[in-house]
């Protein structure tokens, strides 16, 4: 069976003002990338690529300006099949210079009023997230088994309150909260950060979504918490077979649990393709942020010989001042003299250079 995507986002831009609101931080810059049905979707990139921004964007969840100014985001559900951008194109007016965005004239009101519109029937219902941080993301002055029940009722055909409360009841038991009848009634802030974030996965999932977007599930959580939420989420993916996309700046983790994967940085998606072959660390046509990014993982030999992480050198990029040429050329330490001038001043395209793999260096298109 071919997979098909359930969710398509094509060339999403995001922006913010800087702070002296002369100029741009490009959050989103250009982003395309599926979500397979039944399948996972990794989306891997050091802090500030622009990962959150993405899954917020696809949500309506950016609030402040401009926001999200062009782009398509398809969602394919069972239920609904539909541009969550539709329509929305009306309200802002780009004005371009050689390719580049350089001013945005949005109606934010009439924006906002529009998607709302739109996603007042996909979000917590076909699309839900998960969030970094999940003490915060919890209503903090309702018992937990409570915000479940909300959740099934307002999202599901659950008819009664009894059933609603069974299901979250067994859904606490799902992913693996001791004492569910316990933990019902607890407020957040009796429980730990693992706890938390397994309360949010119960959550989301049990509004039966389309898709799930997880945010950073094991950040901030202690080495065996983190593994004992990834050996959760590998259970749920194998038997609930859930589409989901996670995001996480750990690639372990991200190699652990995804089918498919993009390499995010600098707003921008620079490696595109299966897990396997994108994040083997023996595959040819990679991208040299990707490499740079699996030399850090931390080896049996390296733990062994204490040299934990190999950081990746030079600072994320600044997305305000985006260069010409490639976003990566400062810390590149693979570009050769050959395609110097090609990657300082031209921006190279996300290509295919295997089956399904795409790859945005000059390194692999003469
Ligand atoms: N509300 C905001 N206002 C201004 N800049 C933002 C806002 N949200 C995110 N950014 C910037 O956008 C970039 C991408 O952020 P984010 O998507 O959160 O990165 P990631 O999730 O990959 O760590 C960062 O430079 C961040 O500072
Ligand atoms: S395009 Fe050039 S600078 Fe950019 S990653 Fe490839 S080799 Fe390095
Ligand atoms: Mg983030």
């Amino acid at each position: 069976m071919t997979a098909v995507p359930i969710l398509k986002i094509e060339d999403l831009r995001t922006y913010f003002h800087s702070r002296s609101k002369q100029a741009f931080i490009r959050s989103v810059d250009g982003v395309s990338l599926e979500v397979m049905k039944g399948q996972t979707l990794g989306v891997v990139g050091e802090s500030g690529s622009g990962k959150s921004v993405t899954a917020l964007s696809v949500l309506g969840l950016v609030s402040a300006g401009p926001g999200v100014i062009s782009g398509k985001i398809g969602l394919r559900s069972d239920r609904i099949q539909k541009d969550l951008l539709e329509g929305l194109g009306e309200f802002v007016k780009l004005t371009t210079k050689d390719g580049k965005i350089m001013e945005v004239s949005k109606d934010v009101a009439g924006w906002r009023r529009g998607a709302e519109r739109i996603m007042s029937k996909v979000r917590g219902k076909e699309i839900a997230m998960t969030f970094q941080n999940p003490g915060s993301s919890l209503n903090p002055f309702t018992p937990v088994g409570k915000q479940i029940t909300e959740a099934i009722r307002l999202h599901t055909s659950t008819k009664t309150e009894r059933e609603a409360k069974e299901r979250a009841l067994s859904w606490l038991h799902r992913v693996k909260i001791d004492s569910p009848r316990l933990r019902f009634d607890h407020y957040p802030y009796g429980l730990s950060g693992g706890m938390c974030q397994r309360i949010m996965i119960a959550m989301a999932l049990a509004s039966e979504p389309s898709l799930l977007i997880t945010d950073e599930p094991t950040t901030g959580l202690d080495a065996t918490i983190q593994s004992k939420i990834v050996d959760l989420l590998e259970e749920l993916k194998s038997e609930l077979g859930i589409t989901t996309m996670l995001i996480s700046h750990d690639i372990s983790i991200i190699s652990q649990l995804s089918d498919s994967v993009a390499v995010m940085y600098g707003g921008t998606v620079f490696e595109y393709g299966p897990t396997k072959e994108v994040l083997s660390k023996r595959g040819n046509s990679k991208h040299p942020y990707t490499s740079a990014l699996l030399a850090s993982i931390p080896s049996a030999q390296n733990i062994r010989e204490k040299r934990y992480l190999q950081a990746i050198e030079g600072d994320v990029l600044d997305t305000i001042n985006i260069p010409t040429g490639c976003r990566f050329y400062s810390r590149c330490s693979r570009m050769t003299e050959r395609i110097r001038e090609r990657c300082v001043g031209h921006e190279p395209d996300l290509r295919e250079t295997g089956s399904r793999h795409k790859v945005r260096c000059w390194l692999y298109f003469d």
